[in-house]
């Protein structure tokens, strides 16, 4: 297979974008903040519309939209390996609100407990522990990974009062997969469960949570659909039923009870007990329609696709002049991004350049993932925060694939690179 040649399932591929020098067809690479949209997904989402009604009423039409939208709920389970009889998926906002509610579950179990989370997260799978635990974060290692030997030194160190570890399935800012399954198989020797974040894994490469009865068993994950090319709102959090069933939301409202009068409530099982209000039934549908078409395809297709483009564009830009790639040697870079500076020029220069004279989309800056970053750069906290308080802020500049790229884009990407590395005008 040389090609998946999927732009033609993508709506907005090519559309030209204005420039400083005129119309040129777009270059999205900023995937990894959010994909383009899939037509099928599109046209699913626009095939509700005439039949559009509210969920569980006695009508054709609601029955179809219902059984649509509760189904969704097996899709995710089979494309991240839950157990039907065992996990639920609980719908969300995004990955951000899932997060919330596996810290607000965890918060209500133990508010004392000491959550293991890494250097390399992005602040949705850090700040909800943090601002409600006491969150200690793993070390990146001399490998550019986990440190694993910290890891474990923290596992001792906070002995019983570990429940939680959370880590990313891949990271946002290098694409540097961590040793989850490890990591998996320590966290449950010590009595915790965990948490991997996949909201970055989903739309590039297989994954599975593993049998429950497996060491390296992974306890809960969660997703967001707009990075899995739905374009709307919608995601999840994956996770054993009957652990679930324990705790409160962390919203309040109506849906989630069986039973209420003013002197007592019985909450609905989970996943209804934590999904308050009225669901946005299109934007879940639409997911489903999005994570249909990538199982179609097959993550495995697109993983080896991926890996390929990737090769090439950190082949190319090594030759870019007075590059700083963050971690072109590892050998743990599972997913086409790829963060960089160019010497001299700041990263938001290059990042308006290749935006404004070039037509070519990416991400700039922390990208959400502040403390990672902050070591990429080797920043202390005071050279962080004058960045931050001089205005100059600290950052870098991230390219990101996704299964529709190709390598003439890459090829065009470099050329623009190369001459703003080179002080060259656009034209
Ligand atoms: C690794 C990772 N986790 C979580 C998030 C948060 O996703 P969302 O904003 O869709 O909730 C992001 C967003 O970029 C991310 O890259």
């Amino acid at each position: 297979m040389t090609n998946l040649n999927l732009k033609k399932y993508i709506i907005g591929a090519n559309t030209p974008i204005e420039t400083t020098t005129g119309f040129t067809p777009r270059v999205y690479f900023n995937n990894s903040a959010t994909t383009l949209i899939l037509k099928p997904a599109m046209e699913k989402f626009c095939s509700l519309l005439p039949i559009y009604t509210y969920i569980d009423v006695p009508s054709s039409n609601s029955e179809i939209i219902t059984k649509m939208y509760e189904e969704t709920r097996d899709v995710i389970l089979e494309l991240v390996g839950g157990d039907p009889n065992k996990d639920i998926a609980i719908f969300t906002k995004n990955s951000t609100e899932a997060i919330n509610v596996l810290a607000q579950v965890f918060f209500q179990d133990a508010p004392d407990q000491v959550v293991l989370s890494t250097t390399m997260e992005h602040l949705a799978n850090y700040l909800p522990y943090k601002t409600r635990m006491q969150t200690e974060l793993i070390k990146i290692g001399e490998n550019g990974n986990i440190d694993l030997d910290d890891y474990v030194s923290k596992l001792e160190k906070y002995q019983g009062r570990v429940k939680l570890v959370t880590v990313t399935g891949a990271s946002n800012v290098t694409g540097v997969i961590p040793p989850y399954y490890t990591m998996a198989r320590l966290a449950h020797k010590y009595g915790a469960k965990i948490f991997v974040d996949v909201v970055q894994v989903i739309q590039h490469f297989p994954f599975t949570m593993k049998p429950h009865d497996c060491e390296a068993h992974i306890d809960f994950v969660a997703f967001s659909a707009h990075k899995a090319y739905s374009g709307l709102d919608g995601g999840a959090l994956v996770g054993p039923f009957n652990f679930l069933k324990k705790y409160l939301p962390l919203d309040f409202g109506s849906g989630i009870t069986k039973f209420i009068d003013s002197s007592q409530i019985i909450y609905s099982d989970p996943p209804k007990k934590y999904e308050a209000g009225y669901p946005d039934v299109l934007g879940i549908i639409t997911m489903r329609a999005a994570l249909q078409f990538l199982m179609k395809v097959g993550l495995a297709n697109i993983d080896k696709y991926e890996r390929r483009l990737y090769k090439y564009l950190l082949c190319k830009m090594k030759e870019v002049p007075s590059i700083k790639i963050y971690d072109d040697n590892s050998p743990f870079v599972g997913i086409p991004y790829i963060s960089f500076n160019l010497k001299g020029i700041s990263f938001k220069t290059v990042a308006s350049k290749l935006g404004l004279d070039y037509g070519i989309e990416i991400g700039k800056g922390t990208v959400g993932a502040d403390l990672y970053v902050q070591f990429l750069l080797g920043l202390s906290n005071e050279e962080a925060f004058e960045a931050y308080n001089s205005g100059k802020g600290y950052g870098v500049v991230r390219i990101s694939l996704g299964m529709y790229n190709t390598f003439e884009e890459i090829d065009y990407f470099i050329c623009a690179l190369k001459k703003i590395a080179c002080g060259y005008p656009p034209k």
